[in-house]
């Protein structure tokens, strides 16, 4: 079976990559993490990665000013140094651009923290209780130039809970989410490989 270079763009704790880099450490797994890459410095996930034998490589967006392009364009060339194939969002906190994301669509892949095509952005949790929802979820999806817009891989969901708060429910939730993204994430490179 062959196997995707996977990168996974991070900015902080990295507890989906971390599920990632799990899930990848079987041989039977469909994608083989050559990079992590953050665009703060002082993520936590950084060290995890290295931990686990992954390059891991922090471009600080900071130092480009407000030229996201340049920024970008510097994550391109570390990308493509790596050989990479297949890029998975996980907590990834910089609003990409039109040119980054036309590169890279249909090989890139996020994880959103509520059931798409609701709550897109931040505050998804907050959003979901103040509107009564009785459920909440993740959902991966595909990256499209619209923020969290586009087409849907796979969700997950669970039950809201009288009394829960935004953090309660995203503590709930980070376990269902390190489930389903290794098998959501699964199912793209299967149709990365199908395209070629
Ligand atoms: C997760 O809730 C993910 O859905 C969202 O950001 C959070 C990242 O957490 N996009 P972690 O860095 O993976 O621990």
């Amino acid at each position: 079976m062959s196997r995707l270079n996977l990168a996974i763009l991070i900015s902080g704790r990295g507890s989906n990559m971390e599920a990632l880099l799990r899930a990848a450490a079987a041989p039977d797994y469909p994608a083989r993490p050559v990079l992590v890459l953050s665009n703060r410095p002082n993520a936590l996930g950084l060290e995890t990665a290295l931990a686990a034998g992954v390059q891991a490589v922090a471009i600080d967006h900071k130092a480009y000013g407000k030229d996201r392009e340049a920024f970008e364009r510097a994550m391109d060339a570390a990308l493509i140094g790596a050989g990479t194939e297949i890029i998975a969002l996980a907590g990834f906190m910089r609003v990409l651009t039109p040119w980054f994301v036309g590169k890279w669509q249909g090989r890139m892949v996020n994880i959103h923290p509520s059931l798409l095509p609701k709550y897109k952005g931040l505050d998804t949790h907050q959003r979901a209780i103040d509107a009564g929802d009785t459920e909440a979820g993740a959902t991966v999806h595909w990256v499209s130039p619209g923020v969290d817009d586009g087409e849907i891989i796979q969700q997950a969901s669970l039950p809201i809970l009288p009394g829960d708060t935004a953090e309660t429910l995203a503590a709930r939730l980070l376990p269902v989410e390190h489930a389903l993204y290794p098998a959501a994430l699964a199912k793209a490179c299967a149709v990365v490989a199908s395209v070629g």
